[in-house]
């Protein structure tokens, strides 16, 4: 028995990073959601992956140079599929107010690995806090400064950090930012620094995992969640009821 977070929401059966996309992971009994967070020209936070609008809307350009206005003109549905053509780029306002009426988690991603996005931290703290969700939101970054920041401004802030292959020292970093995990990929657990994060009492959060292989070599104790497109699916296929 895990968690499952389902990654951009249920982005298997839906558009990635759409309300559809949120309420299918619902309905698939998702324990939570990840999505993806970055400013808009008029520095509005909005749910979407990549730094630029081509791959997942039908419109091109930065998010950084996209009015709120101009982003939620564009079809974030099409591209997935035809019957998807009414989805929009979420704000981050709208999943929190829909956030609030389930008893979801959410894992916010602030995305400034590629873009600075200033200001982002703020925003985002101020968006969470308009909203009664108490210990459901947890903030991630792969930015650690940004992590830093966020943990600045406020020290009761859920944070998580997020690694790719940069493991070394990432513990020490983690406890220093009173981290309350990390996510990182499954490689991870195969690690001298899995064992120091089990030694802190760190708990692990894997993503992307869609096949039990992919857990493969783990002792499913170890693993505190997982961030799945998939969570019905996997949850079948491993058993877990
Ligand atoms: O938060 C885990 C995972 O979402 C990080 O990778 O590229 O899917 O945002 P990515
Ligand atoms: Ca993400």
């Amino acid at each position: 028995m895990t968690t499952y977070y389902a990654h951009r929401g249920a982005s298997t059966m839906c558009p990635e990073n759409t309300m559809a996309a949120f309420r299918q992971a619902l309905r698939e009994k998702a324990d939570g959601i990840e999505i993806d967070v970055q400013l808009s020209k008029d520095g509005e936070a909005v749910v979407i992956h990549d730094e630029t609008v081509d791959r997942t809307t039908n419109g091109t350009g930065a998010v950084k140079d996209l009015t709120v206005l101009e982003l939620k003109q564009l079809d974030a549905g099409s591209w997935y599929n035809q019957a998807c053509k009414d989805e929009t780029i979420p704000l981050l306002e709208e999943v929190l107010k829909w956030i609030a009426r389930t008893d979801l988690m959410l894992n916010i991603e602030l995305k400034t690995d590629r873009e600075p996005y200033p200001g982002i931290e703020q925003v985002v703290i101020d968006a969470v806090k308009r909203h009664d969700l108490g210990e459901r939101v947890v903030l991630s970054s792969f930015n650690l400064e940004t992590l830093r920041r966020v943990r600045e401004i406020s020290s009761s802030a859920s944070i998580a950090v997020l690694v790719w292959d940069n493991v070394d020292g990432i513990v020490k970093c983690a406890r220093h930012l009173g981290a309350e995990a990390i996510h990182a990929r499954p490689g991870f657990m195969h690690t001298a620094e899995s064992l120091r994060a089990e030694a802190a009492g760190l708990p692990i959060r894997l993503y992307t995992v869609n096949e039990p292989e992919d857990l493969q070599g783990i002792a499913p104790g170890f693993v505190d969640a997982v961030f799945t497109d998939s969570p019905a699916r996997l949850r079948k296929a491993l058993g877990d009821t």
